[in-house]
């Protein structure tokens, strides 16, 4: 789908939630280890493991990903029990952390930890980083940037992980957000995220990254 719609729709969708990630690769040591360390390790590492889930190193916790007796089926967080148990309500009998220990201080996840074990999970559950097949690739030569990449000033075709498009030129990126400008002279930041894969590339190539 290739549509051109005015800012204001594509800052709505993206402001709604409507802007799925894109294919990122999660990374298990920087980004979901330290979430499982603060809410789950607790409980879940050395020989006194509850429900026989240890999660200290890889190593254990690959134990019970996938196999005849997992917690986590890669590639499928809906059907995944720590996934499921970590995100039912405080109240349910099965959560986790358990609710009894939730009246002691013990935290859940947030939903947007929850959002990034899916994802990991939804990925294949690896530990080591970049391996995983949804990476974005871009073959050399192919077309993977909308519009020319030309010259930082140029307009340029944008298209955000909901596969919505604008025109606006390049300013700069810094970090995560990539500034754009319309052409009637505005900018505004957008998440580098949320935006498809092609267009974060044009986005890295245009600031030197
Ligand atoms: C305060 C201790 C405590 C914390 C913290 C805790 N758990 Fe648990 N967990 C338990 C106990 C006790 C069991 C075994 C009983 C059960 O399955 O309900 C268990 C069992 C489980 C199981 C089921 C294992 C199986 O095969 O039956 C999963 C999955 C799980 N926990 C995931 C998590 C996740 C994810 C977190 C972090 C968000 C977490 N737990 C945090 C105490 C805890």
């Amino acid at each position: 789908m290739k549509i051109s719609l005015p800012l204001p729709s594509f800052f709505a969708l993206a402001m709604s939630g409507f802007v799925l990630e894109t294919a990122r690769a999660v990374d298990y040591q920087e980004e979901i280890r330290p979430i499982l360390n603060k809410k789950c390790f607790k409980c879940h590492t050395g020989p006194k493991s509850k429900g026989g889930l240890r999660m200290d190193t890889p190593d254990d916790f690959a134990k019970r990903i996938g196999g005849d007796d997992p917690v986590i089926i890669p590639g499928d967080p809906s059907k995944s029990l720590l996934t499921i148990k970590a995100g039912l309500p405080r109240t349910d009998g099965d959560a986790m952390p358990p609710p009894p220990a939730r009246e002691r201080g013990a935290e859940a996840m947030t939903s947007a930890e929850l959002t990034l074990v899916q994802k990991w999970v939804s990925m294949g559950a690896k530990f080591e980083a970049g391996e995983t097949a949804a990476a974005p690739t871009a073959a050399p030569g192919a077309p993977a940037a909308v519009g020319a990449p030309t010259a930082a000033g140029a307009m340029q075709t944008w298209t955000n992980s909901a596969g919505v498009s604008l025109q606006a030129a390049f300013v700069s990126l810094s970090g995560t957000s990539v500034t754009l400008k319309k052409d009637d002279g505005s900018q505004f930041d957008y998440p580098l995220a949320s935006l498809n894969p092609e267009s974060q590339a044009l986005a890295k190539k245009l600031g030197g990254q």
